[in-house]
């Protein structure tokens, strides 16, 4: 075993599989949290997953305005597939729901602009029970995604051992790479083995994934936000400095336009996902979505601060005793993100600081507050602000040098 894992890092060493994809954090569409596994398309044709729904969403992707502000991506998830292989041992879309086969519909998306995400399963099986990529079919399934001109792929990693991601992760980044079609690498590894160092290497994971799920699956309800923020926040110093242009963590999907979060819950989500560096992946029905949480996902100003070229994650910097966190990102141009986030479940509280005690030691800045687009004023570091923050709300600011 020793022998085997020193070999494994020797292998590891010589990859470094760096294909100039996601500069910034990746933006789109991905059909996990709305939509699961619901392959009931008689009784539920509209949401289950198939050929139509990828179809339909991409049409609001370009007819609603998302695609010019970034979000390029439509991505499928789990349960695409037919329940077998074919009679090569290529996977095969499930023939029902996806008649005209994922070359098909790679082809619409590229025709409206969009790109295709994929999903696949190092281990034995899918999450969900599908056809998984053990290690002898990681070539084969590079070469099939390569061949339908598929843009990304998401590879999970249920009912694997620890031992089959150590090898199939960078196995696939090789194989990926070897089919010379740039495909964006997204590894669901480390969330199937703590999230954390030493089982966690975030050196590798850097050099050959685009993105990683570090934690838990999201699922529709404030308390899941709240768990990955926490979870996030208290690994922040060893998260922090691994995110960068081309290899981000990745906290999960946007749930706004959902059924879990309310207006402010909603907002806070965008605000902290911004500051995270996130990817924005939302899983909505975009036929459907109201104005309000457009709104939100379609803000310029957060999309620009989250697409900031330096790709610094930001992270959090205070809790004071009444529940209020400050959490602050470095943006490029010596200008700054600031979200001032509120736990509390009471009314709209009212916070007074200054910059100088948010640990700034520059200054003046302008300020602008992120969700009306309205001057805040030219900030000093010793003058005394107060925002009000509604409870599990945010105020957020963008800072920039007069
Ligand atoms: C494959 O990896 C090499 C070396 O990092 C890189 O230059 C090249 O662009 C990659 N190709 C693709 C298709 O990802
Ligand atoms: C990919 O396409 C090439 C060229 O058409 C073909 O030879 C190969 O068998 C295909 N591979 C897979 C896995 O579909
Ligand atoms: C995967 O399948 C192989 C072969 O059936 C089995 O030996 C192995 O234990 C399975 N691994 C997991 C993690 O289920
Ligand atoms: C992590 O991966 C890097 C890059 O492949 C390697 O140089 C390093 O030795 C690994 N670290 C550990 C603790 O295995």
């Amino acid at each position: 075993m020793k022998l085997m894992v020193t070999w494994l890092a020797l292998v590891v060493q010589v990859l470094s599989l760096e294909n100039g994809l996601m500069r910034t954090p990746p933006m789109g569409w991905l059909a996990w949290e709305r939509y699961r596994c619901n392959v009931n398309c008689e009784e539920d044709p509209d949401n289950c997953v198939s050929e139509d729904l990828f179809i339909e969403m991409a049409d609001r992707l370009v007819e609603d305005g998302w695609i010019d502000l970034g979000y390029n991506h439509i991505n499928i998830d789990d349960c695409w597939m037919a329940c077998e292989r074919d009679e090569n041992g290529i996977l095969v879309a499930d023939p029902k729901r996806f008649p005209k086969g994922i070359k098909y519909l790679a082809d619409y998306v590229h025709s409206r602009g969009l790109k295709l995400g994929i999903y696949g399963n190092m281990g034995n099986k899918t999450c969900m029970g599908y056809p998984g990529t053990t290690l002898d079919k990681v070539t084969l399934d590079a070469q099939t995604f390569a061949n339908w001109t598929v843009d990304m792929l998401k590879l999970d990693g249920c009912f694997s051992s620890p031992e089959d991601r150590a090898q199939g992760y960078p196995a696939m980044a090789k194989a990926l790479n070897a089919t010379g079609r740039p495909i964006a690498y997204s590894c669901s590894w480390p969330a199937y083995d703590g999230g954390l160092p030493p089982e966690v290497n975030y050196t590798l994971l850097k050099d050959i994934c685009n993105l990683w799920r570090n934690y838990d699956d999201i699922e529709d309800s404030w308390q899941s936000v709240l768990s990955i923020v926490d979870w996030f926040t208290k690994h922040q110093d060893m998260l922090q400095p691994v995110a960068g242009p081309g290899h981000w963590n990745d906290p999960d999907m946007l749930l706004i336009g959902n059924y879990g979060l309310s207006f402010e819950q909603a907002k806070a989500q965008m605000a902290l996902w911004t500051i995270f560096a996130a990817p924005l992946f939302m899983s909505t029905d975009l036929r459907t979505i109201s104005a309000q949480n457009m709104d939100i996902l379609q803000n310029k100003l957060m999309i620009m601060i989250n697409q900031d070229p330096l790709g610094i994650q930001g992270h959090k910097i205070l809790k004071t005793k009444d529940n209020i966190e400050v959490f602050v990102r470095p943006l490029s141009k010596k200008a700054r993100a600031l979200v001032f986030f509120s736990r509390r479940t009471d009314m709209p509280y009212r916070f007074k600081t200054t910059l100088r005690s948010l640990s700034f030691t520059e200054s003046p800045y302008l300020a602008l507050d992120v969700f009306s687009g309205e001057l805040v004023g030219i900030i000093n570091l010793d003058s005394e602000f107060t925002v009000i923050i509604n409870p599990s709300g945010v105020i957020m600011w963008y800072l920039t040098v007069p």
